[in-house]
């Protein structure tokens, strides 16, 4: 194990749990989910979406850390290694091979977000929507996505502070910045929870997001559901894998990963609670699709006291979610170009050209967004995901997982009955689902 001390390592197991959630909450809890819980319908949508991320999600979470920290690798090698290990082919590399393009995929629409998010700071601060009524505010999204120059900007400059921290070391780098501010923006997340709940409609709210209607779940919707469990933990590319990797020994993998997969999930729950009070009390729609957020929000902040000041730093945090979840999803590619010898700087540099120019695509044509947004939500991630959870409960060998996860027989029982069969046919019955091929 010659590597595993050149390997870097957080200094605690508090520093993963950190690291793991500014990677897992993001621009898919706050932007994501309360736009296409809105689109999908509701109560129902919602109740799938926890059930995958119960069912499936942290079984599969727990398997990503435990191949991360066993392989001490990036996920390229860490399969290759472990698949070795277990006296496998190679074909198991393509976890980490698909994860890394997987990440890149997701970064050339994620930043462009994140631009717009860097676009609503600039313009809380200067006070602009903050005399509009809910028209002007829903036109000024409309204006934004229609300007190109302006969204290359913004995508340029987020890209840029996403590729600063990566260059400089994911274990260096992002762990302080992380400590202070993602507790900054659970706070901020829960004054405006209270702000909407006694400004906004929250009867109608709740009874949206958790009545439900299982006439309004079509086949699409539950995959749509499923793909957002994957994509809101950040699973099934390698993310973390990578940060699992980093994760000293004898801290449990078991806490630790229901831990960030807890605090995920409430601060979706939060952002969705804190979303449609407002909407339904400005006759805003729920369906109205990736501009939700920027239409509702600013509609709190312009009627708030101090809404500007509130708004800047609301949005601000928001970017630096984003910017914590964003350097995860290019550090599997830049951890497996530096370990076969290229220097990071130039890893970042080529994998980050490659994030602009897919940003640029999406930024100019609509059809490249959305097809980057739903084929690697939507497939790459469950299937990363399927093969994971079948790699670490039928490749790997039992021992050896229940050596690095230093589970008891029993949790150990329960945790591989849902790797082995619940994840797998889960993953595989929604794809048959929403092929129509039953029930659908
Ligand atoms: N989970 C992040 C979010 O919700 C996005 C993200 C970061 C991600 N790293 C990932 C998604 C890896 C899938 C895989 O915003």
């Amino acid at each position: 194990m010659t590597q595993a001390t050149e390997h870097p390592n957080w200094s605690n197991r508090w520093t993963f749990i950190l690291a793991a959630t500014g990677s897992a909450v993001g621009l898919g809890n706050i932007w994501k989910f309360p736009y296409i819980t809105g689109e999908y319908g509701g109560g129902a949508f919602v109740l799938v979406y926890l059930a995958c991320i119960a069912l499936i999600g942290i079984p599969v979470m727990m398997a990503e850390i435990t191949m991360g920290r066993r392989g001490q690798e990036n996920p390229v090698d860490a399969s290759l290694d472990l698949a070795k290990e277990a006296g496998q082919p190679p074909f198991w590399g393509i976890v980490g091979y698909a994860g890394v393009l997987a990440g890149l995929m997701i970064l050339m629409f994620y930043s462009v977000v994140a631009g717009w998010v860097l676009e609503y700071v600039l313009q809380s601060a200067s006070g602009n929507y903050m005399v509009a009524n809910a028209e002007q505010i829903e036109a000024n999204f409309g204006a934004l996505t229609a300007d190109f120059n302006r969204q290359l900007l913004w995508h340029s400059l987020f890209l840029i502070i996403t590729l600063t921290v990566v260059a400089l070391g994911v274990t260096k780098g992002i762990g302080k910045a992380v400590e202070i501010l993602m507790p900054l923006l659970f706070v901020m997340l829960g004054i405006l929870l209270v702000y909407s709940f006694i400004n906004g409609d929250p009867a109608q709210a709740i009874a949206f997001m958790f009545q439900p209607d299982f006439s309004k779940l079509s086949g699409e919707a539950v995959l749509v559901a499923m793909g957002h469990a994957f994509f809101t933990l950040s699973l099934g590319m390698g993310a973390i894998m990578v940060y699992g990797s980093y994760m000293p020994r004898g801290a449990s993998i078991a806490k630790t990963g229901l831990i960030v997969a807890g605090l995920d999930t409430l601060v979706a729950l939060v952002a969705g609670l804190a979303v449609f009070p407002i909407v339904f009390a400005n006759g805003l729609e729920p369906s109205a699709g990736p501009g939700l957020m920027f239409v509702t929000l600013p509609n709190a902040f312009a009627a708030m006291p101090g809404g500007a000041i509130f708004g800047t730093l609301f949005f601000a945090l928001v970017a630096i979610a984003a910017l914590s979840s964003a350097i995860s999803l290019i550090e599997p590619g830049v951890a497996w170009l530096e370990r076969r010898g290229i220097k990071r700087v130039v890893a970042v540099l080529g994998l980050g050209m490659l994030c602009w120019i897919g940003g640029i695509a999406s930024i100019h044509n609509g059809d490249v967004f959305n097809f980057l947004d739903n084929f690697t939500a939507k497939y790459m991630l469950p299937l990363g995901g399927l093969l994971i959870a079948v790699f670490v409960g039928w490749v790997m060998s039992r021992n050896h997982v229940q050596a690095e996860t230093q589970m008891n027989d029993s949790d150990m029982a329960k945790w591989f009955f849902t790797l082995r069969y619940i994840a797998p046919v889960g993953v595989l019955l929604v794809f048959l689902h929403s092929l129509g091929l039953f029930g659908g």
